[in-house]
């Protein structure tokens, strides 16, 4: 994994947009996967400051929460139109959002396993980490080919998102979200850097499902100080990102 420390939750922010808007640029039909939470917060915000750049992008997500429709505001639905969609152009048969307010969870799963097939593949999810080792709703245990389904919510989980939404939510699994091309994974302050530290220098196990993606042949963390002071190789990792080889160097 790829460990890239930024100074606070600002410039990690910076950064992350960078990188999404690197893939735009190469790719303006990206398959984008967004993350709901408090992390993502600012680099949707400096994505807004180009909303001819999403004209073209077809956008799915990681997770929602069973029985919430869209106009719930509570919902993640709407806060990727609050936060993203509704100050960006786009085209609605390019948004491929999980759906709660649906009869059948299974049925919707596998209604966005396709359609991530048909459009081929996700290029680039962008993922968070909960405090128990989460990406998307994928709690301590998920198993780590786990595909899109159902998932009871830790009550950690429950709380962080205000308390008052249900237990029940949607997610992509975690081999779902490690056959995307490339994540890119947020982590900002003090109260992720033991999770963090799990993450990038813990054993691979399914009790932190984030883990998994030491395995993953591109994938990036994003780290600002606070979350990465855990890190036993801190220094090592600003080095190795400071000294890089980089596309055109000569
Ligand atoms: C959200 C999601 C979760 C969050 C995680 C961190 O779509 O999938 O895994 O990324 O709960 O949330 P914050 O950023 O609020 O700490």
């Amino acid at each position: 994994m790829e460990i890239i420390i930024e100074p606070d939750a600002g410039a990690l922010a910076d950064r992350a947009a960078q990188i999404v808007f690197a893939e735009l640029a190469r790719k303006p039909d990206l398959v984008l996967g967004l993350a709901t939470g408090r992390t993502p917060i600012g680099l949707y915000e400096r994505l807004r400051t180009k909303p001819e750049a999403f004209a073209d992008v077809r956008f799915f997500n990681l997770d929602e929460f069973f029985g919430l429709g869209p106009s719930d505001p509570n919902s993640f639905n709407a806060f990727f139109y609050k936060h993203l969609l509704n100050h960006v152009k786009f085209q609605a048969k390019n948004v491929h959002l999980l759906r709660g307010d649906v009869k059948d969870l299974e049925e919707q799963a596998q209604l966005v396993e396709d359609r991530i097939k048909v459009v081929g593949g996700i290029d680039l999810q962008i993922l968070g980490i909960g405090r128990n080792g989460h990406i998307g709703f994928n709690e301590p245990g998920s198993s780590l080919g786990s595909r899109t389904r159902p998932k009871t919510l830790e009550p950690e989980t429950v709380a962080h998102y205000g308390g008052s939404i249900p237990n029940l939510a949607i997610t992509m699994g975690v081999g779902t979200i490690m056959e995307a091309r490339r994540c890119l994974m947020l982590a900002s302050g003090a109260d992720k850097a033991e999770i963090v530290c799990r993450m990038v220098e813990g054993p691979i196990m399914s009790e932190v499902p984030a883990t998994a993606l030491q395995m993953h042949p591109r994938a990036a963390a994003v780290l600002d100080e606070a979350a990465a002071s855990k890190l036993k190789r801190r220094d090592y990792y600003k080095w190795v990102f400071a000294n890089k080889w980089r596309v055109g160097q000569k």
